[in-house]
Order: C-alpha cells, then structure tokens, then sequence
C-alpha cells in the first residue's frame, strides 16, 4: 500500500508541473511581455521572425543564418553544417515536443544567435522567431 503522506505529495507533484507545463505559445507570451518593457505595444510579428530567420549575418562563414542547420521547410529534419548530424523539425506541427521548456529554448538561443549573429538575440527577436515557427510567414 502506497503511504498516505506519499499520495498527497505525488498529487502536489502532479499540480505544480501542470502548473508550469509550457507550450510554444506560452513562451512566445513570455518574451512579448519582455519585449514590451522596452518597446510598449509590442506584438509579435511571424514577418519578422521569418526575416530574422533567414538573414544573412555576415558574422560566420561557416553559419551566415539559421537555415544552414534548421533548413527552409521548417515541418523537416535539418542537418548540423558542420557535424552532419540530422536535427528534427523545429515547427510544433511536426515535432510536439518543441518549444515546451523555456529552459531548453534559452540555452539553445544562446548559442546559435552567439555563432550566427555574433551577439545574444533580443525577447522581441526571440517571441518574432517562435511566432513565425508556430504559424509560417503569414502576418
Ligand atoms: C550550427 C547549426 C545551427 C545553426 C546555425 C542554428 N541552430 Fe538552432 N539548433 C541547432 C541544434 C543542434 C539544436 C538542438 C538540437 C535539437 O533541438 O534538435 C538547435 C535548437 C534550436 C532551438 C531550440 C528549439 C526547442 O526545441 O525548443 C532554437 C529556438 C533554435 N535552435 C533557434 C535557432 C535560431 C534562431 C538560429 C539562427 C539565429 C539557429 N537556431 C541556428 C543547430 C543550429
């Protein structure tokens, strides 16, 4: 029999990670409100996160934009520029587990908008890029 004091902990286990489950659109929320704090109004654009996408940067030779790795059709497996490695689609449509942690999205933003841009992206650049992967170029 499992203890009593066990059940009650796993059910207030369960509530907190429900609490705090997150979804492409919730993070995309987080980093509007971000953005919002410096630029009032702020609404994030699939526009512009399709451009930011697919901007030649200039900083790398080997990774000038995001597409060398994640590719143009986001639904597909892109392939790592550089160890070949095969890298799952980044569009939720195609791949559910995708951006559901915001832990896993930071750290990951972190390091390629260091190697592609040469500096850290900004909350408006991230919420753009998250909209546009969730919905297409379509705004
Ligand atoms: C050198 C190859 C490479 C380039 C260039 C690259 N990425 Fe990535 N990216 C990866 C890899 C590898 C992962 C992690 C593996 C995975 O999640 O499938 C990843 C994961 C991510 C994630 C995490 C998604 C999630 O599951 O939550 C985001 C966001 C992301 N990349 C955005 C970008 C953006 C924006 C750019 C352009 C500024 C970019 N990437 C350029 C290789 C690259």
């Amino acid at each position: 029999m499992i203890a009593r004091k066990t059940c009650v902990a796993l059910i207030a286990l369960t509530s907190v990670n429900l609490a705090f489950a997150e979804t492409p659109g919730s993070i995309v929320s987080g980093y509007a409100v971000e953005a919002a704090r410096t630029t009032p109004g702020f609404g994030p654009s699939a526009k512009r996160g399709f451009g930011f996408f697919t901007k030649e940067w200039g900083v790398s030779q080997k990774m000038p934009n995001c597409t060398v790795c994640h590719g143009k059709n986001l639904k597909v497996d892109g392939k790592h520029v550089i160890t070949g490695k095969r890298i799952d689609p980044l569009a939720p449509a195609a791949n559910p587990e995708r951006f559901t942690s915001s832990a896993k999205v930071e750290k990951w933003f972190k390091r390629n908008c260091k190697e592609v841009a040469g500096r850290e992206c900004t909350a408006a650049e991230k919420a753009d890029f998250i909209q546009f992967v969730i919905q297409g170029d379509q705004s």
